[in-house]
């Protein structure tokens, strides 16, 4: 599908490709991208991993729009601002609620199939909706399922291809206008120059050291933007979810929102129900709100967990409406249905990410970025339950549109493509050899310095780890995982930075020197030369 762009292939390393539009990361927002742009040119998705390996995999609670006879898009509106506690911009929370629908129905068309009662679609309830709205598919794999149909699309389209375990080390970026990505694949660098590249390559959950992510959550996206030049915006907002396992043996495996929906319950460790003491929606309360509550459980009883307790609920219910969950903690010998099962937060999804516009544009020409790894303000400070997959179709089709709108023209991305040529001999590379070392260290300072509680004392001390790491920022390397922690270090840096900056507490950002929102009301916003500025909402 690439042609090489000068006919002579390589100079020194590098082979200079062209395409038309460059996708990276292949989760909802990459993939339904790469459907929008399929009828209008040659679409490369390069994936680090293995195709469909991303965070939409594991979602389990499901995808929130507003299709039910008892719903209005106005409600889905009220309930996403009010979660994203005055920080959201509200055009782009329209733009949300009001294409979302749209995006669901089509999503059907194409194959996906969500749970239904009878022949209606079934809808549920997690926390901070004030309605059932929540679609689910085969009761908690809604992410692997629209992945699914997702994926069966593409591969219907001729004009698609996908590179697998391919990665992209730095954007193409001069005079503020991006001209493709560098991707190293089988250790091998090259360039691909495109009229337009969508960055979808999600969250950055692997920096702390408890998270429901898959290993591929490094932030690459966010740090090649930041290195680029683009703006990241509101970093210190990290969604922590309240429940993940917490077992020596297991992996921090998500324990859906939805379950607290359906009636599960949590106890401190001594059987107590606490929540109603911290929140009158009690286990329904904002994921912050019963984040911040078990950790105060988890001290006053000097433990390490709380438990998630559904043993009152029926059992054949909880393991029709639960499979996955059900038998994934089987095979860690936690029963869900006799016994309650051990259970403390983890980082979940980042909030903010690259500042966009509705149509997914970055300050940088030719840079667009959808998904996780985008801030396109429809979140705030909190992002809704649900919302996330519901973000990924609407903001991934829009790319599209919005890309087949105002492509970078041939003869630009031609002479791109002759100086990259030129430019591209006499790359070193660097080696880290303390690797584990630095990447659980790193992990465990976020976690204990800059996770659901922080205070100025905590994240100067995070600032000062991240010192020892500087040198790792400047330097270029080869491997995906020596770039994966180049990335995480850089994030981590801004998420603690951004954490310093916000002087309040709002929504997902807790200080415990600032417990006040005050006039929390503005946007932390990132940019290499521009360093730290505060942005009026
Ligand atoms: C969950 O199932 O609890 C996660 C859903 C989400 O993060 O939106």
């Amino acid at each position: 599908m690439l042609s090489i762009l000068s006919g002579r292939g390589y100079q020194g390393s590098m082979k200079v490709e062209s395409t038309d539009f460059l996708i990276i990361g292949s989760g909802v927002a990459g993939l339904r991208a790469a459907i929008e742009l399929a009828p209008h040119g040659q679409v490369v998705v390069v994936t680090k991993d293995q195709p469909g390996e991303s965070s939409t995999r594991y979602a389990q609670g499901g995808v929130a729009a507003a299709l039910s006879d008892e719903d209005e898009v106005g409600i889905h509106l009220n309930d996403t601002l009010k979660a994203g506690d005055g920080l959201c911009r509200r055009e782009s929370v329209e733009v949300l609620v009001n294409e979302g629908p749209t995006r669901i129905l089509e999503l059907m068309e194409w194959g996906a199939e969500f749970d239904k009662e009878g022949s209606n679609l079934s809808f549920a309830l997690e926390a901070a909706h004030s309605k059932k709205r929540v679609l689910r598919a085969h009761g908690d794999s809604t992410g692997k399922e629209i992945e699914r149909v997702l994926v069966n699309k593409v591969r219907s389209l001729p004009t698609v291809s996908r590179y697998s375990f391919a990665y992209s080390p730095d954007l193409i970026v001069k005079d503020n206008t991006c001209y493709g990505a560098y991707i190293i694949k089988d250790r091998k660098t090259s360039a691909i120059v495109a009229k337009a590249t969508l960055l979808a390559t999600g969250g950055a959950g692997q920096i702390f050291a408890r998270t429901t992510n898959p290993f591929v959550a490094t932030g690459d996206g966010m740090a090649i933007s930041y290195r680029a030049g683009a703006v990241l915006e509101n970093m210190e907002m990290v969604q922590f979810h309240p429940t993940a396992l917490y077992s020596p043996a297991a992996p921090q495996f998500l324990l859906s929102e939805a379950m607290r929906g359906e009636g599960a319950l949590l106890r401190n460790i001594n059987g107590q129900e606490f929540m109603k003491k911290y929140h009158p929606d009690g286990e329904m309360a904002t994921r912050d709100v019963v984040s911040r509550a078990i950790v105060s459980e988890i001290f006053a009883t000097k433990s390490d967990h709380v438990y998630l307790d559904l043993t009152h609920m029926d059992k054949e219910f909880i393991k029709n409406r639960f499979p996955a969950i059900y038998s994934t903690c089987l095979n860690y010998e936690f029963d869900i249905t006799e016994q309650m099962v051990p259970v403390s937060p983890a980082a979940h999804y980042i909030i903010g990410g690259v500042k966009t516009n509705i149509d997914t544009l970055t300050e940088i020409r030719g840079l667009y970025v959808a998904g996780e790894a985008a801030s396109t303000g429809v979140h705030g400070a909190n992002r809704l339950a649900s919302n996330s997959l519901l973000e990924g179709l609407v903001f991934g089709a829009r790319a599209g549109e919005s890309i087949i709108r105002n492509p970078l023209d041939d003869e630009e991305i031609k002479d791109a493509g002759l100086k990259v040529e030129r430019e591209s001999s006499g790359r070193s590379f660097s080696t880290i050899v303390q690797y584990d070392e630095i990447r659980s260290k790193l992990r465990k300072i976020m976690w204990d310095r800059a996770g659901i509680i922080r205070c100025d004392r905590s994240l100067k001390e995070a600032l000062d780890a991240f010192e020892q790491w500087h040198w790792i920022l400047d330097k270029e390397f080869m491997t995906r995982r020596e770039l994966e922690l180049k990335n995480m270090i850089q994030v981590g840096l801004i998420i603690t930075t951004s954490a310093m900056e916000r002087t309040c507490s709002v929504g997902a950002h807790f200080r415990s020197d600032y417990k006040e929102k005050d006039n929390c009301i503005y946007a932390i916003d990132v940019q290499k030369d521009r360093g730290i500025t505060r942005e009026l909402i």
